[in-house]
């Protein structure tokens, strides 16, 4: 029922209802601040963002980058450093000379290079309002074009290998930024996705790729991003083992900016969404994934050695063994470690060519595995399996079947669901799970059957694409969508995209945010306080229907907002 009151069971705020404004909405009693958006300068000698250019190569690599997603924020020596990933760009709206969304003029390709990987900005809160901080030491953006260390079982192996790096161990750049995580140690862990994108043969464009980089959806036609004709490492023609290079879990540590970030092959080689570290009972570390691909799997890490605080941690994302989930219909699974003995692998290919391995081993193919999350007060685990339209109808790229499965049970399932498993014994490390579904998300107004979603979804909750998930210190499971906003047919009265909170022990959920008009809302973290909560909304107007933020014939600017409650009280 609507009118649900502040003081009612777990949730410090009303339901707020769907909305289509091109606006971000929250609950009555809490606000919404600007704290950086694309383009904004992070050293006071770049100039502000230029409506009527989109800005320069130049000015891009010293701004804020687009398209925000996975962030956190760190305390460090007395400063707040906000580290985020920039995952992609909307090629249409940064670049004025894009034709059908492909970059033509050089300095626009670069760019749009340029406007991806992570940035690190200091942040200080001025008077109870959150504002960056120009010129910090800490600021620094990570980029395509920044030296990376690639370490690990895949590091120094022949498929590594380029004119370039004869080593295999130094790469250069990250992009396709999506979710991240954190270490207990206090690095960042960002998280490659879709890195194929970038890859093509301009001058063969029929060129075949090897069914090793077709698995990863590597061919001659990149997405639009024209790398390729400023950069040849970009040709799979000519450099074919550069997208081995990419598809990594990627450690950084923010208090450095002079660090080199480390590429983790341990955490194995596949369209990464996020990588949620919990430290287990044992102290070990255990890392869980989701490669988010229609039909790809869900992954889990287990360091060898064990998180001492103050003893050496470079080799505990290293050293480690590779699962993949097998999930049962009978609300039981397992995870099967991938090894030489179980995949006919060797170990650096394992962590190279993880979804071959992964076919190799009989894992569940899943509606794309985007956010997973750990519950802080119960040993359990939550993951978003957001959407899947080929569930059923189509093998996934390795030609493993799709059929209907336990925790994925419709056909053409374009509403998605929410998966969680609990270890046995509490132990993370555990060969065993049992698992149910938190939520099937679907629409009530439209549908009487599955597609109606479970008993949890109601006329007023209803949401479609659940993405990213985190877990709030009380135990409040939020929940980000990246749908279908076209609030009409399945998705009718859905309205755009929104962010939800869920009580993990009675399931109810309830709406706490509605973005602007073709925005996704993606990333979440909060302040070390807990009094703000900072929100990322990517990609809005990716149809040309926004101005957000600034109204009026304005661009539309992927930003992070602050929201923090009126009374100045606890947030999540
Ligand atoms: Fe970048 Fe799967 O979301
Ligand atoms: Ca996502
Ligand atoms: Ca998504
Ligand atoms: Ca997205």
């Amino acid at each position: 029922p609507t009118g649900a009151k502040a003081s009612d069971g777990r949730f410090a705020f009303t339901q707020i209802p769907t909305s289509t404004a091109d606006d971000v909405i929250v609950p009555e009693g809490y606000k919404s601040e600007m704290l950086v958006r694309w383009g904004d300068p992070l050293w006071s000698d770049v100039p502000e963002f230029d409506d009527s250019t989109r800005g320069t190569a130049d000015s891009q690599a010293r701004a804020f980058g687009d398209n925000t997603d996975g962030m956190d924020v760190f305390s460090h020596d007395g400063k707040t450093l906000l580290v985020v990933n920039n995952e992609y760009t909307n090629r249409d709206i940064i670049a004025l000379s894009a034709e059908d969304k492909r970059i033509m003029a050089e300095d626009d390709i670069a760019k749009g290079m340029m406007a991806h990987g992570i940035s690190v900005v200091e942040i200080a809160n001025d008077g109870g309002t959150w504002k960056i901080v120009k010129d910090s030491p800490y600021n620094r953006r990570i980029t395509p074009q920044s030296e990376m260390e690639l370490t690990g079982p895949a590091a120094g192996h022949d498929l590594m290998k380029t004119e370039a790096d004869p080593t295999g161990t130094k790469s250069l750049g990250t992009w396709n930024n999506c979710g991240n995580g954190v270490t207990p140690w206090g690095t960042y862990l960002t998280c490659e996705e879709n890195f194929n994108g970038y890859f093509s043969a301009p001058e063969n464009p029929d060129r075949e790729v090897s069914p090793e980089l077709a698995r990863y959806g590597v061919s001659a036609t990149d997405w639009g991003y024209n790398w390729a004709v400023i950069e040849d490492r970009y040709d799979v023609s000519k450099h074919p083992n550069e997208p081995n290079r990419a598809g990594y879990v990627v450690e950084i540590d923010p208090t450095d900016p002079t660090s080199t970030p480390k590429k983790r092959t341990a955490l194995g080689r596949f369209k990464h969404e996020n990588a949620e570290a919990v430290v287990n009972n044992d102290g070990r570390i255990v890392v869980y994934m989701g490669d988010d691909e229609r039909g790809e799997f869900v992954y889990r890490y287990v360091s060898n050695g064990v998180y001492a605080p103050g003893a050496p941690t470079d080799e505990l994302l290293n050293d480690g063994i590779l699962y993949v989930a097998k999930f049962s219909d009978n609300g039981t699974g397992a995870w099967v470690a991938l090894t030489p003995e179980t995949t006919g692998m060797d170990q650096a290919e394992i962590h190279i060519h993880t979804r071959q391995a992964g076919s190799k081993v009989g894992a569940t193919t899943m509606d794309r595995p985007e956010w997973i999350s750990a519950n802080p007060k119960a040993p359990e685990i939550y993951c978003c399996l957001t959407n899947n339209k080929k569930r059923g109808v189509k093998p996934n790229a390795g030609g493993d079947d799709t059929s209907v499965n336990g925790p994925n049970p419709r056909e053409k399932n374009n509403y998605g669901q929410i998966v969680r498993w609990r270890p046995d014994g509490g132990d993370h490390t555990a060969p065993g799970f049992t698992w149910d579904l938190y939520v099937l998300a679907g629409n009530p107004t439209v549908h009487s059957d599955a597609y109606a979603g479970s008993a949890n979804i109601n006329e007023e909750n209803m949401f479609n694409s659940p993405d990213g998930l985190a877990f709030d210190s009380n135990g409040l499971v939020w929940i980000q969508t990246d749908g279908n906003y076209k609030n009409e047919g399945d998705f009718a009265g859905q309205g755009n995209n929104q962010m939800l909170a869920g009580d993990p022990v009675t399931g109810e959920i309830r709406r706490f945010m509605v973005g602007p008009n073709e925005c996704e809302i993606t990333g979440l973290t909060w302040s070390p306080d807990r009094r703000t909560m900072f929100v990322g909304i990517q990609h809005p107007g990716e149809r040309g229907n926004s101005h957000w933020p600034a109204g009026g014939a304005s661009v539309p600017r992927s930003a992070i907002i602050a929201v923090t409650r009126e009374d100045g009280g606890l947030v999540g």
